[in-house]
């Protein structure tokens, strides 16, 4: 595994629409590996493959574990939002946004459909946090960033 350097807000990386991913091989493992590091190094919540510089549709999110559990991260492959309810408005930063924060209204719980490394389609249900973190993740496989849609941007001085 290795980390890799994640691409700034003025990249145009960022701002391009990622490609599906066709081949389920040691390539994109070791991506997925190289950003799993990648995010825990950052103490982020989520990176999508834009974020390194690769334009294919992945993500991985890291879901908050419940009581005693550690949190877990998923990877999202190919990743569809099926359904989605309710709205909430946090607070809401990017590893590509370095210090800078921003309320962001997204839906409270949704139900994703992707592929996992080894391209099995599968389906799960999250919500609060974990489900912002995978709109905000979608988002960029989208080229778009989460303060094209801040309602208000927030000066916190120190990061959180
Ligand atoms: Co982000």
């Amino acid at each position: 595994m290795a980390l890799r350097k994640i691409v700034l807000k003025e990249d145009e990386t960022l701002r391009k629409k990622s490609k599906p991913v066709e081949k389920f091989d040691e390539k994109l493992w070791t991506l997925l590996d190289d950003m799993a590091e990648t995010l825990k190094k950052a103490s982020g919540a989520g990176l999508a493959a834009p974020q390194v510089g690769v334009l294919r549709r992945a993500a991985i999110i890291s879901l908050i574990g419940e009581d005693g559990e550690e949190d877990k991260i998923i990877e999202l492959i190919n990743p569809e939002i099926i359904k989605s309810s309710g709205t909430q408005r946090d607070i809401e930063g990017c590893l590509s946004c370095p210090g800078l924060w921003g309320y962001v209204t997204r839906p409270l719980k949704c139900k994703i459909r992707a592929q996992n490394r080894h391209g099995e389609i599968f389906e799960i249900e999250l919500k609060g946090h974990d489900c912002r973190c995978a709109f905000h993740e979608i988002d960029h496989l989208n080229g778009k960033l989460f303060i094209d849609i801040a309602d208000e941007m927030v000066d916190i001085e120190e990061e959180k």
